[in-house]
């Protein structure tokens, strides 16, 4: 309970009060805002205990989280589980659930969360970080409380909520991993699981993972990731005398490829700024450092042009772009051999699926799962935005590159976009609130009677 709290109910009879502390609590929090409906405290506690778990890297407590998860999930009588590892030193567990369903031939629904996130910095964050702090207007404080263990205590409340409705049963085996490692690139974690002899006799027909809190009423949904490329463009050139003006030196060579850069650069953010496409719809490629001079006990020396510069760019990739076509432009114009540059790139995730497919989810009605999820949604009172590119990655990536359809979606709305940011935060009601779109989402999938 926050202070705030105690002082605003300083005005009362200290009798009430403790009465209100111990048998309203979810009266008490929320007793400025009469029309907001009740606050269930059990939901939200487990959310707070899940989040002060502190599985934040570089030293991610996986154990415990996994121990959390397994008790919650023994609350469900439906549930199955099993612990899985995929590193040689057992360190990196992946706990997956099951719910079975009535038909376990038909293809599955996986519910995936990630049980990892990124560190925080204690002394920029107004409440500690890992102590989910529950303040008067409802916000819970945790570094991961919107990336994302929100959905993963979601996924657990909306089936425990659906398993007790007696006359429900999923048709569809239903599947909720929580992974390790989606933070570092996932390679320890769900790229190794999609690998797996296990993953396979899942036979998942369909996925749900993360997205992102949307600062506005509507939900936001992702049906593909960017790929990032890391680049770096090398220059070499005659060294010389600081004084002495001649053509074709070292920094020369690679400050005019870092114009060209930048030209590319910004056509493509021009397009953005037009309101033609959306940030994560183009190609964006920014400098992130600059690597040249001649080191001396006070920095630089001054008087001496390098022979060697070089620049590294973070470039990310829609998966509608043609990755040849950047080759190309990068061999021809950003580093090429007559400037006498050389380059290196190191593609760190594919843009094509195992058919060559771009690695995307579609959004129409081609896929049927779109339809159920995108109705289950509109059925649980939620409204969708037309979705989008996700700006970075995540572990949708790998199960899109197996062909299964994936889409990223983390029902957080009226949200400001805090992921592995300062004051990460998420209001109770939006949790609440998104458990209830879970339920919808969970019971519709999982009745699915189609053909996929
Ligand atoms: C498991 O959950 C129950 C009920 O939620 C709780 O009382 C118990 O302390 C939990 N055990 C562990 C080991 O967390
Ligand atoms: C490239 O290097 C060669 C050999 O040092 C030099 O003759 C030539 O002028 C350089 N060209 C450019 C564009 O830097
Ligand atoms: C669905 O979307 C994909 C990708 O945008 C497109 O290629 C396809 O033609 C669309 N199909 C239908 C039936 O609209
Ligand atoms: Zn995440």
């Amino acid at each position: 309970m926050s202070r705030h709290h105690h002082r605003r109910r300083l005005a009362l009879p200290v009798f009430f009060l403790l009465l209100l502390e111990v048998f309203l609590p979810s009266a008490a929090k929320n007793h400025h805002q009469s029309t907001d409906p009740p606050i269930d405290p059990i939901p939200i506690t487990r959310f707070r205990e899940y989040l002060r778990i502190i599985t934040a890297h570089p030293t991610p407590d996986y154990t415990s989280a996994i121990n959390y998860l397994l008790n919650l999930s023994s609350e469900i009588p439906s549930l199955q589980s099993e612990v899985l590892y995929f590193t040689p030193q057992k360190d990196k567990p992946l706990l997956l659930l099951t719910w079975a369903g009535s038909d376990p031939t038909l293809p599955s629904i996986l519910l995936n969360s990630h049980l990892d996130s990124v560190p925080a910095e204690p002394h920029k964050w107004v409440h500690p970080p890992f102590s989910a702090h529950y303040a008067g207007d409802g916000k819970i404080f945790a570094r991961g409380a919107q990336d994302d263990k929100c959905i993963g205590i979601q996924y657990l409340e909306a089936i425990k909520s659906l398993s007790q409705e007696n006359q429900f049963r999923p048709l569809r085996n239903l599947h909720i991993s929580f992974v390790p490692d989606e933070e570092t690139g996932g390679f320890d974690g769900m790229a190794k699981f999609v690998e797996s002899e296990e993953f396979k006799k899942l036979n998942v027909g369909f996925v749900l993972d993360e997205g992102q809190a949307s600062p506005g009423d509507e939900y936001r949904v992702f049906y593909a990731d960017r790929s990032p490329w890391h680049i770096v463009i090398k220059a070499v050139g005659i060294p010389g005398h600081g004084s002495r003006m001649y053509d074709n030196c070292a920094m020369e060579n690679l400050m005019k490829s870092i114009e060209v850069i930048n030209k590319f650069r910004d056509a493509e953010f021009d397009k953005v700024k037009a309101g033609l496409a959306m940030n994560s719809e183009v190609i964006s490629a920014n400098p992130v450092f600059l690597n040249a001079g001649t080191p001396s006990p006070t920095g630089f020396v001054m008087n001496m042009q390098p022979s060697e510069a070089e620049a590294g760019f973070d470039v990310r990739l829609p998966p509608t772009a043609d990755p040849d076509s950047l080759r190309r432009r990068i061999a021809e114009e950003w580093a090429p051999a007559w400037r006498n540059m050389t380059f290196k790139i190191t593609e760190k995730g594919p843009l094509r699926d195992y058919l060559g497919r771009p690695l995307l989810t579609h959004t129409n009605d081609s896929n049927p799962w779109w339809s159920v999820f995108k109705d289950a949604v509109i059925a649980a009172s939620g409204k969708l935005a037309k979705p989008e590119i996700l700006a970075s990655t995540t572990d949708a990536r790998f199960m899109r590159q197996l062909g299964i359809p994936t889409l990223g979606f983390s029902p957080m709305k009226n949200t400001p976009i805090l992921l592995h940011d300062h004051n990460e935060f998420l209001k109770d009601s939006v949790f609440l609130e998104g458990i209830k779109v879970y339920k919808s989402i969970i019971r519709s999938l999982t009745s699915f009677a189609g053909s996929p």
